[in-house]
């Protein structure tokens, strides 16, 4: 077994570990809080990681899919950690990708109002992303994620082993988010093996929440890529999945921070080269979207507060722009339609 990572999130008082690596899951009763003595395990049917908690436990299984991401979900679970007699003393101890850690952790933010909550990420994306952070929430009819808390867990597990058994596709979506750390710090995440690399994106998460932790700023660069991205989604009904937009979202960022004049055509190659050629993710927009739309759906998006508003790589590294002009933006799709 390659050693474990051990990575901290620098939240002072709420500082908290997450241990990655293969057989993490060996060191869960590090990050459970001392005092618990029971403990609710969220996870679904198909994860197929089985936690002993070594404290007396009961589990529950909510349904996969975003359908079940949701306030009735929360509100079943409540009930169930009522009826255990779950109390702040305990721990809720979300097992899955991050639909379940973002329910396990809702549920645990508004439960008794907060009860401590540790994350087994079973997905990639979870790995390094979803589980770190301390964001959880659920969607509405309405919307997607439009109820919920900041809620920092007490530990993140990120047992490698899990990987084994994902899906091709829900790897893929992984890899998209993990495409986008290559970007956000000067370093050469490809020289560092998978444990390395996971651990490394949790660093930079880390770094930027223990910056940023309520997203008042910094912590937008983490959605480098995404505002094509949350467009492609809507615009394809959701046909793109969200990781799978994320790596075109990453391309068009570049081409439109080349488009700027903010980067030089060198660094739009250093993107293709992980993109496509490092993680094979496709880098194209899907035939079939009219540009127009897209324009008109990243204008509507919820980070967009000042016209067209992009996180774009440029001389001093990925920051946010505002009030992006139409024809460049036009110019930078132009470059990635089939
Ligand atoms: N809180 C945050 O900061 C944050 C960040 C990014 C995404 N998210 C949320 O995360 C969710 C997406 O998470 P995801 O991509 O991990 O998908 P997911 O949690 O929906 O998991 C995808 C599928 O894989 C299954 N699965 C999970 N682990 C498995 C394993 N080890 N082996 C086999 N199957 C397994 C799940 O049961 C599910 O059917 C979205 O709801 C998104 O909004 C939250």
């Amino acid at each position: 077994m390659s050693a474990l990572r051990h990575v901290t999130v620098p939240l002072g008082t709420r500082a908290y570990e997450v241990i990655v690596g293969r057989g993490a899951i060996d060191q869960l009763d590090r990050v459970i809080p001392e005092h618990a003595r029971r403990a609710a395990v969220v996870t679904q049917a198909e994860v197929p990681v089985e936690v002993v908690p070594g404290i007396d436990h009961e589990r529950f299984v909510i349904g996969s899919g975003e359908q079940h991401k949701s306030l009735d979900t929360v509100a079943d679970l409540c009930r169930g950690f009522a009826r255990m007699g779950l109390t702040r003393n305990d721990v809720v101890i979300g097992v899955g990708g991050g639909m379940v850690t973002d329910v396990a952790g809702f549920a645990a933010a508004a439960y008794h109002r907060g009860v401590p909550v540790v994350h087994v990420a079973t997905t990639l994306l979870g790995m390094v992303d979803a589980a770190i952070g301390g964001k959880t929430g659920v969607n509405l009819p309405e919307g997607k994620n439009l109820v919920g808390a900041f809620w920092q867990p007490s530990g993140v597990i990120c047992d490698l082993d899990a990987l084994d058994t994902l899906p091709e596709r829900e790897m893929r979506c992984g890899l998209g988010e993990m495409a986008k750390y290559h970007f956000l710090t000067g370093d050469d995440l490809l020289a560092l093996d998978l444990t390395d690399r996971i651990a490394r994106c949790v660093e930079i998460k880390a770094e930027v929440v223990a910056a940023d932790e309520r997203e008042g700023g910094r912590r937008a660069i983490l959605n480098y890529g995404h505002t094509l991205a949350h467009a492609l989604e809507i615009a394809t009904e959701h046909r793109l999945a969200h990781g799978e937009a994320v790596a075109i979202g990453l391309i068009f960022a570049a081409h439109l921070a080349d488009v700027l004049g903010r980067i030089p055509a060198e660094r739009v190659d250093e993107h293709l080269a992980v993109v496509a050629d490092e993680y094979g993710l496709a880098t194209d927009i899907p035939p079939g979207l009219d540009p127009a739309t897209l324009v008109g759906l990243m204008r509507r998006d919820k980070k967009a507060l000042d016209g067209l508003t992009f996180v774009l790589d440029g001389p001093t590294g990925v920051d946010v722009v505002a009030d992006v002009n139409e024809r460049p933006v036009l110019t930078a799709l132009a470059r990635m339609m089939p």
